[in-house]
């Protein structure tokens, strides 16, 4: 059985209630119980945290042995160099999503720290960008 996890940064906990014309209405966790039921036959975790530190704790805790991560660093997607390090010192293959079109947005939401190192990115598609992801790794 195939091992992925999804990593979600800063504000993603708030999906839901959220900026919601941006983000949509649905909780993370209601999605991410409907993805479990729809791929029983993929290990899929689930991680979110707002700390920077405890991101990078994860990748580098999951980062040897799971078969892939989905990562949405949300906004330490454009400022954190030590995620993007982390991405890059790992060795199982991310792909970076984002919920909202970033390429639409601010000209800081363009950077990433995480893009040059990931196997492939999705922004654009709302949550339908982590199943797209998901996908990308059957
Ligand atoms: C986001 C886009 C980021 O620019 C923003 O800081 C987020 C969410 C997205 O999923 O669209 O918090 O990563």
């Amino acid at each position: 059985m195939k091992k992925i996890i999804i990593i979600n940064g800063p504000n993603l906990n708030l999906l839901g209630k959220r900026e919601p014309t941006i983000y949509g209405s649905n909780s993370f966790e209601d999605f991410f119980n409907e993805l479990k039921k729809k791929y029983p036959t993929v290990e899929l975790e689930y991680f979110q945290s707002n700390i920077e530190g405890e991101l990078i704790n994860k990748l580098h805790e999951v980062g040897f042995d799971y078969d892939g991560i989905i990562l949405n660093a949300a906004a330490y997607t454009h400022t954190s160099v030590g995620i993007g390090d982390a991405v890059k010192a790992i060795e199982t293959p991310v792909v970076e999503v984002h919920i909202s079109n970033i390429h639409a947005r601010e000209e800081f939401r363009h950077v990433s720290y995480i893009a040059p190192n990931a196997k492939g990115v999705l922004f654009g598609f709302g949550l339908q960008g982590y199943e797209l992801a998901l996908k990308s790794f059957l």
